[in-house]
Protein backbone atom coordinates (compact mmCIF):
# COMPACT_ATOMS: atom_id res chain seq x y z
CA UNK A 1 0.00 0.00 0.00
CA UNK A 2 1.08 3.70 -0.79
CA UNK A 3 2.10 5.46 2.15
CA UNK A 4 -0.70 8.29 3.37
CA UNK A 5 1.51 11.62 3.16
CA UNK A 6 0.51 14.80 5.04
CA UNK A 7 2.36 17.44 4.54
CA UNK A 8 2.49 21.09 5.84
CA UNK A 9 4.04 24.22 4.90
CA UNK A 10 5.34 26.49 7.55
CA UNK A 11 7.77 29.60 8.08
CA UNK A 12 7.89 32.78 9.03
CA UNK A 13 5.58 35.84 7.30
CA UNK A 14 6.09 36.34 3.94
CA UNK A 15 9.04 33.54 2.99
CA UNK A 16 7.05 32.14 0.19
CA UNK A 17 4.78 29.35 2.33
CA UNK A 18 1.60 29.79 0.18
CA UNK A 19 3.96 29.87 -3.20
CA UNK A 20 5.89 26.30 -2.09
CA UNK A 21 1.98 24.83 -1.55
CA UNK A 22 0.80 25.96 -4.92
CA UNK A 23 3.70 24.98 -6.89
CA UNK A 24 4.18 21.57 -5.13
CA UNK A 25 -0.17 21.57 -5.79
CA UNK A 26 0.56 22.29 -9.32
CA UNK A 27 3.74 19.70 -9.91
CA UNK A 28 1.72 16.87 -8.08
CA UNK A 29 -0.97 17.05 -9.95
CA UNK A 30 0.75 17.37 -13.63
CA UNK A 31 3.27 14.37 -12.55
CA UNK A 32 1.32 12.05 -9.97
CA UNK A 33 -1.92 10.27 -10.34
CA UNK A 34 -2.26 10.44 -6.53
CA UNK A 35 -5.57 11.85 -5.05
CA UNK A 36 -4.60 15.07 -3.48
CA UNK A 37 -6.45 17.06 -0.98
CA UNK A 38 -4.73 20.83 -0.64
CA UNK A 39 -5.83 22.83 2.51
CA UNK A 40 -5.41 26.80 3.51
CA UNK A 41 -4.94 26.77 6.70
CA UNK A 42 -4.65 30.75 6.80
CA UNK A 43 -6.95 32.80 8.04
CA UNK A 44 -5.41 35.14 4.94
CA UNK A 45 -6.56 32.55 2.44
CA UNK A 46 -4.04 34.00 -0.20
CA UNK A 47 -3.93 30.17 -1.71
CA UNK A 48 -7.10 30.25 -3.57
CA UNK A 49 -5.66 32.82 -5.43
CA UNK A 50 -2.44 31.58 -6.28
CA UNK A 51 -4.11 28.17 -7.23
CA UNK A 52 -7.24 30.09 -9.52
CA UNK A 53 -9.77 28.48 -7.69
CA UNK A 54 -13.13 30.31 -6.21
CA UNK A 55 -13.83 29.53 -2.51
CA UNK A 56 -17.31 30.32 -1.76
CA UNK A 57 -17.39 28.86 2.03
CA UNK A 58 -14.83 28.18 4.49
CA UNK A 59 -14.96 25.97 7.19
CA UNK A 60 -14.69 28.76 9.68
CA UNK A 61 -17.45 30.96 8.27
CA UNK A 62 -19.69 26.99 8.61
CA UNK A 63 -18.34 26.78 12.02
CA UNK A 64 -19.35 30.28 12.95
CA UNK A 65 -23.19 29.73 11.65
CA UNK A 66 -23.02 26.94 13.47
CA UNK A 67 -22.21 28.26 17.01
CA UNK A 68 -24.30 30.83 16.28
CA UNK A 69 -26.87 28.04 15.67
CA UNK A 70 -25.56 26.66 19.07
CA UNK A 71 -26.66 30.07 20.85
CA UNK A 72 -29.85 30.26 20.00
CA UNK A 73 -30.67 26.74 20.83
CA UNK A 74 -31.47 26.09 17.16
CA UNK A 75 -29.31 22.52 17.80
CA UNK A 76 -28.43 20.99 20.69
CA UNK A 77 -26.61 18.05 22.12
CA UNK A 78 -22.75 16.90 21.66
CA UNK A 79 -23.33 14.50 18.96
CA UNK A 80 -26.07 16.40 17.12
CA UNK A 81 -23.44 19.47 17.09
CA UNK A 82 -20.58 17.20 15.11
CA UNK A 83 -22.94 15.25 13.59
CA UNK A 84 -24.07 19.12 11.66
CA UNK A 85 -20.47 20.23 11.52
CA UNK A 86 -19.26 17.14 9.57
CA UNK A 87 -22.46 17.49 7.31
CA UNK A 88 -21.84 21.12 6.61
CA UNK A 89 -18.16 20.83 6.37
CA UNK A 90 -17.84 19.05 3.62
CA UNK A 91 -20.09 21.62 1.61
CA UNK A 92 -16.49 23.76 2.00
CA UNK A 93 -14.76 20.80 -0.01
CA UNK A 94 -14.13 22.33 -3.24
CA UNK A 95 -13.95 19.12 -5.58
CA UNK A 96 -11.94 19.42 -8.65
CA UNK A 97 -11.19 17.57 -11.79
CA UNK A 98 -7.76 17.09 -10.48
CA UNK A 99 -7.58 18.14 -6.71
CA UNK A 100 -10.01 18.56 -3.76
CA UNK A 101 -9.26 21.90 -2.19
CA UNK A 102 -10.36 23.03 1.54
CA UNK A 103 -9.68 26.44 3.34
CA UNK A 104 -10.06 26.55 7.14
CA UNK A 105 -10.89 30.39 7.27
CA UNK A 106 -11.49 31.75 10.67
CA UNK A 107 -14.35 31.57 13.13
CA UNK A 108 -15.94 34.45 13.67
CA UNK A 109 -17.50 36.00 17.59
CA UNK A 110 -16.01 36.42 20.87
CA UNK A 111 -15.39 33.16 23.45
CA UNK A 112 -13.80 30.12 23.37
CA UNK A 113 -14.18 28.18 20.29
CA UNK A 114 -12.23 25.15 21.83
CA UNK A 115 -15.18 22.51 21.20
CA UNK A 116 -15.04 23.77 17.39
CA UNK A 117 -11.39 23.72 17.15
CA UNK A 118 -11.46 20.31 17.82
CA UNK A 119 -13.97 19.17 16.08
CA UNK A 120 -11.63 20.83 12.59
CA UNK A 121 -8.60 19.05 13.83
CA UNK A 122 -10.82 15.69 13.64
CA UNK A 123 -12.44 16.26 10.51
CA UNK A 124 -9.45 17.55 8.93
CA UNK A 125 -7.77 14.22 9.99
CA UNK A 126 -10.68 12.09 9.13
CA UNK A 127 -10.60 13.92 5.88
CA UNK A 128 -6.91 13.57 4.91
CA UNK A 129 -7.41 9.60 5.13
CA UNK A 130 -9.26 9.86 1.94
CA UNK A 131 -6.07 11.19 -0.06
CA UNK A 132 -2.50 9.67 -0.48
CA UNK A 133 -1.46 13.03 -0.40
CA UNK A 134 -2.97 16.19 1.84
CA UNK A 135 -0.82 19.70 1.67
CA UNK A 136 -1.27 21.83 4.06
CA UNK A 137 -0.92 25.55 3.50
CA UNK A 138 -0.13 27.16 7.40
CA UNK A 139 0.05 30.69 8.66
CA UNK A 140 3.33 32.26 9.42
CA UNK A 141 2.42 32.49 13.40
CA UNK A 142 3.35 29.62 15.16
CA UNK A 143 -0.20 28.99 16.89
CA UNK A 144 -0.83 25.96 14.93
CA UNK A 145 1.75 24.01 16.31
CA UNK A 146 0.53 24.90 20.11
CA UNK A 147 -3.10 24.12 19.00
CA UNK A 148 -1.53 20.64 17.52
CA UNK A 149 -3.02 21.44 14.24
CA UNK A 150 -0.15 19.68 12.77
CA UNK A 151 -0.89 16.45 15.10
CA UNK A 152 -0.88 13.98 12.55
CA UNK A 153 1.63 15.66 9.75
CA UNK A 154 4.48 13.21 8.46
CA UNK A 155 6.46 15.80 6.36
CA UNK A 156 7.14 19.47 7.82
CA UNK A 157 8.48 21.55 5.39
CA UNK A 158 9.66 24.97 6.58
CA UNK A 159 10.51 27.73 4.27
CA UNK A 160 13.16 30.01 4.66
CA UNK A 161 14.32 33.15 3.04
CA UNK A 162 17.57 34.73 2.99
CA UNK A 163 16.76 36.55 6.42
CA UNK A 164 18.30 35.72 10.18
CA UNK A 165 14.36 36.11 11.15
CA UNK A 166 12.97 33.42 8.85
CA UNK A 167 16.34 31.35 9.93
CA UNK A 168 15.47 32.06 13.85
CA UNK A 169 11.71 31.53 12.92
CA UNK A 170 12.94 27.55 11.54
CA UNK A 171 14.99 26.65 15.08
CA UNK A 172 12.05 28.09 16.86
CA UNK A 173 9.24 25.84 14.79
CA UNK A 174 11.74 22.95 15.31
CA UNK A 175 11.89 23.69 19.04
CA UNK A 176 8.23 24.34 19.20
CA UNK A 177 6.99 20.97 17.53
CA UNK A 178 9.20 18.73 20.61
CA UNK A 179 7.86 20.98 23.23
CA UNK A 180 4.47 20.29 22.13
CA UNK A 181 5.09 16.66 21.64
CA UNK A 182 4.36 16.86 17.65
CA UNK A 183 6.31 13.87 15.67
CA UNK A 184 6.99 14.42 12.54
CA UNK A 185 8.65 11.93 10.52
CA UNK A 186 10.66 14.11 8.93
CA UNK A 187 11.58 17.93 8.68
CA UNK A 188 12.97 19.58 6.00
CA UNK A 189 14.25 22.82 4.80
CA UNK A 190 13.58 24.78 2.08
CA UNK A 191 15.26 27.79 1.15
CA UNK A 192 13.37 30.73 -1.06
CA UNK A 193 15.07 33.75 -2.96
CA UNK A 194 18.33 33.55 -2.01
CA UNK A 195 20.82 34.77 -3.20
CA UNK A 196 23.19 32.58 -5.70
CA UNK A 197 25.71 30.70 -4.19
CA UNK A 198 24.67 30.52 -0.63
CA UNK A 199 23.47 26.72 -0.56
CA UNK A 200 26.32 25.15 0.63
CA UNK A 201 26.11 27.56 3.43
CA UNK A 202 22.85 27.44 4.43
CA UNK A 203 23.05 23.29 4.13
CA UNK A 204 26.03 23.18 6.54
CA UNK A 205 24.12 25.67 8.74
CA UNK A 206 21.18 23.95 8.63
CA UNK A 207 22.74 20.16 9.01
CA UNK A 208 24.37 21.17 12.41
CA UNK A 209 21.11 22.18 13.65
CA UNK A 210 19.70 18.54 12.81
CA UNK A 211 17.48 20.03 9.68
CA UNK A 212 18.07 18.83 6.00
CA UNK A 213 17.98 21.41 3.62
CA UNK A 214 15.84 19.44 0.29
CA UNK A 215 16.05 22.19 -2.08
CA UNK A 216 16.12 25.99 -3.20
CA UNK A 217 13.71 27.93 -5.37
CA UNK A 218 15.25 31.39 -7.05
CA UNK A 219 14.21 34.23 -7.28
CA UNK A 220 11.63 34.38 -10.07
CA UNK A 221 10.69 37.35 -12.22
CA UNK A 222 8.09 35.15 -13.54
CA UNK A 223 6.43 34.50 -10.51
CA UNK A 224 6.54 37.77 -9.41
CA UNK A 225 4.85 38.77 -12.95
CA UNK A 226 2.15 36.26 -12.28
CA UNK A 227 1.63 37.65 -8.81
CA UNK A 228 1.32 40.99 -9.88
CA UNK A 229 -1.48 40.37 -12.04
CA UNK A 230 -2.98 38.28 -9.87
CA UNK A 231 -2.73 35.06 -12.24
CA UNK A 232 -2.11 31.63 -10.66
CA UNK A 233 1.11 30.05 -10.55
CA UNK A 234 -0.87 27.11 -12.60
CA UNK A 235 -0.33 29.44 -15.82
CA UNK A 236 3.60 29.68 -15.43
CA UNK A 237 5.86 28.41 -17.62
CA UNK A 238 6.77 25.01 -17.52
CA UNK A 239 10.41 25.96 -17.33
CA UNK A 240 10.10 29.31 -14.92
CA UNK A 241 13.19 28.50 -12.10
CA UNK A 242 10.54 28.29 -9.40
CA UNK A 243 8.74 25.33 -11.62
CA UNK A 244 12.07 23.48 -11.95
CA UNK A 245 13.19 23.84 -8.67
CA UNK A 246 9.75 22.33 -7.01
CA UNK A 247 9.79 19.59 -9.30
CA UNK A 248 13.22 18.45 -7.98
CA UNK A 249 12.14 19.22 -4.23
CA UNK A 250 8.70 17.51 -5.18
CA UNK A 251 10.85 14.03 -6.45
CA UNK A 252 13.02 14.34 -3.60
CA UNK A 253 10.25 14.66 -1.13
CA UNK A 254 8.22 11.20 -2.79
CA UNK A 255 5.75 12.84 -3.78
CA UNK A 256 6.42 11.75 -7.35
CA UNK A 257 7.84 8.27 -6.87
CA UNK A 258 7.48 5.92 -3.49
CA UNK A 259 10.78 4.87 -3.38
CA UNK A 260 12.14 8.06 -3.24
CA UNK A 261 9.76 8.68 -0.06
CA UNK A 262 10.48 5.56 1.63
CA UNK A 263 14.25 6.66 1.55
CA UNK A 264 13.38 10.36 2.62
CA UNK A 265 11.46 8.76 5.98
CA UNK A 266 14.44 6.31 6.12
CA UNK A 267 12.95 3.13 5.44
CA UNK A 268 13.91 0.35 2.37
CA UNK A 269 11.58 -0.56 -0.25
N1 LIG B 1 10.79 32.46 -5.62
C1 LIG B 1 10.08 33.60 -5.71
N2 LIG B 1 10.28 34.45 -6.75
C2 LIG B 1 9.58 35.60 -6.85
N3 LIG B 1 8.63 35.98 -5.99
C3 LIG B 1 8.37 35.18 -4.95
C4 LIG B 1 9.08 33.95 -4.75
N4 LIG B 1 8.61 33.37 -3.62
C5 LIG B 1 7.65 34.19 -3.13
N5 LIG B 1 7.51 35.27 -3.92
C6 LIG B 1 6.58 36.39 -3.68
O1 LIG B 1 6.75 36.82 -2.35
C7 LIG B 1 5.50 37.13 -1.75
C8 LIG B 1 5.30 36.28 -0.50
O2 LIG B 1 5.20 34.93 -0.88
P1 LIG B 1 4.11 33.96 -0.24
O3 LIG B 1 2.78 34.60 -0.23
O4 LIG B 1 4.26 32.65 -0.90
O5 LIG B 1 4.68 33.89 1.25
P2 LIG B 1 3.98 33.31 2.54
O6 LIG B 1 5.07 32.74 3.37
O7 LIG B 1 2.87 32.42 2.16
O8 LIG B 1 3.41 34.65 3.20
P3 LIG B 1 2.36 34.76 4.43
O9 LIG B 1 3.16 34.55 5.68
O10 LIG B 1 1.84 36.16 4.29
O11 LIG B 1 1.33 33.70 4.23
C9 LIG B 1 4.45 36.88 -2.81
O12 LIG B 1 4.16 38.10 -3.41
C10 LIG B 1 5.13 35.94 -3.78
O13 LIG B 1 4.65 36.06 -5.09
MG1 LIG C 1 0.83 32.43 2.77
Amino acid sequence: MRERLVISVSGKGGVGKTTTTALLTRIVTEQSKRSLLVVDADPVLNLPRALGVEVPDTVGSIATRLRKSIDDGAISGAVTKQDVLEGEIFEALIEGDQYDFLAMGRTEGEGCYCFVNRLLTQILDRLSQNYEITLLDMSAGLEHLSRRTNRNVDILIIVVDASRAAYEAALRIRDLAKEVHIEFKKIVVIGNRFPEGMEEDLHSKLEQEGLQLIGMIPNDDDLAKANYQGAPLTELSSDSPAVLAIESIAEKLGLLSDATLLKLLGKSS
